[in-house]
């Protein structure tokens, strides 16, 4: 093949590969790692923002688009209009005078200088009126929920003071409820963002180096089905290998469902056959890096965040780990098979984890998976 068909048919592969991938649709994250899918009302779709964020930032793109449509007629119209209409033959060609040069025109400059201000003043105006409805951190409503969110290299820490709660890759939240997102990060530099609940954030390292996010969450899209509502977040910053493995949900309740998990978490794990046991067990091989509320882990944890300067677990917290819909931060599901695989080789699933394969025997995981996803789910 010559190297420029050679070239074409590459084009024509990827473009039927990316043309396979939108027509095949969203599908789960375990079938198609990588896919994508430009289909409308998609997990990650911007457009159908639903907090009163999102729809701000929606209101400036609508505006954005309204005034870039009439730029783009006003130019292009005319434009076409002179080329069809000042055509020249080809008998003309050769016999036509320069027409009369207006350089210098003070009106016209003035013109065109004033209109793109005007345009940009009318796309301005919108942009800081949302951009400061982001309150100051003074300026919270005192009935506001207040989250911190801390990035690690490659998963999420959801800490909620208030509650005593921490968990990890599952935001829950309560509907119609005005939450106040401390956002930090525990190594590089990570970006908070559930695309349907509106505009990223990023997540610094460093003392000080806080951001904030605030916005009033959406009521239920479907009340009547139970176990909340769960909605795509992404990490939105290359921040190394598995960047774009650092998924999370967030999970969207009814009010009197989000107090019953906020309750039920610091229930103990309830621990029942002997395989059960035996993971209790092997679990005590995890706890210099996890913690399960009412546990000796938990106790541990305690005493290193005792110590001065304070020591923190480089794992998630897994107090409701048999609950989660998903594990490896949002991109298996919690099936044994993902577990094993998971618990076996961390790196094969997210490639440069940080969590260790400790290279527990067959029976062990058995084990432990049935203890974290038996013993710990919490019913809500
Ligand atoms: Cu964290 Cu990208």
């Amino acid at each position: 093949m010559k190297p420029k068909s050679k070239a074409m048919g590459r084009v024509a592969c990827l473009l039927s590969a990316s043309i396979a991938s939108l027509l095949r649709g969203a599908g789960s994250f375990d079938e198609h790692p990588y896919s994508l899918s430009a289909s409308f009302k998609t997990p990650m779709d911007t457009l159908a923002g639903l907090t009163d964020w999102a729809q701000g930032i929606n209101y400036v793109y609508a505006i954005t688009t309204v005034v870039v449509a009439i730029v783009f007629l006003a130019v292009s119209i005319p434009l076409v209009y002179a080329i069809r209409r000042f055509r020249v033959s080809d008998e003309e060609w050769g016999t036509l005078v320069p027409p009369k040069q207006v350089h210098g025109n003070a009106i016209l400059e003035f013109t065109w200088t004033i209109i793109p201000v005007i345009l940009l003043l009318f796309i301005a105006v919108p942009t800081w009126q949302i951009i400061f409805r982001q309150p100051e951190k003074h300026q919270v409503p005192a009935n506001a929920m207040r989250i911190e969110v801390i990035g690690h290299q490659w998963w999420w820490e959801f800490r909620y003071p208030e509650l005593g709660i921490t968990t990890a890759n599952e935001l829950h939240l309560p509907e119609k409820t005005p939450v106040y997102f401390e956002i930090s990060s525990a190594d590089v530099i990570h970006s908070f963002w559930v695309p349907q609940f509106g505009g990223k954030m990023d997540a610094l390292p460093g003392k000080g180096a806080e951001n904030h996010l605030f916005f009033t969450t959406p009521v239920l899209q479907h009340p009547e089905k139970k176990g909340g509502e769960y909605y795509q977040g992404q990490c939105a910053e290359l921040c190394g290998l598995s960047h774009a493995l650092m998924r999370f949900e967030a999970v969207l309740h009814e009010k009197a469902e989000f107090e019953r998990w906020a309750t039920v978490f610091h229930n103990p794990p309830v621990v029942q056959t002997d395989l059960e046991k035996k993971g209790e067990q092997v679990f005590m091989q995890c706890m210099s890096c996890h913690t399960i509320e009412k546990t000796p882990s938990a106790d541990l944890e305690k005493q290193l965040l005792a110590m001065t300067p304070p020591a923190h677990k480089a794992g998630p917290n897994l107090t409701d780990f048999g609950s989660r819909r998903m594990i490896a931060a949002g991109t298996r599901h919690n099936t044994a098979e993902n577990f094993h695989d998971w618990v076996h080789d961390p790196s094969s699933i997210k490639p440069g984890s940080k969590m260790v394969s400790l290279g527990l025997p067959q029976a062990d995981i058995e084990a432990v998976a049935a203890y974290l996803r038996y013993s710990t789910a919490k019913t809500y």
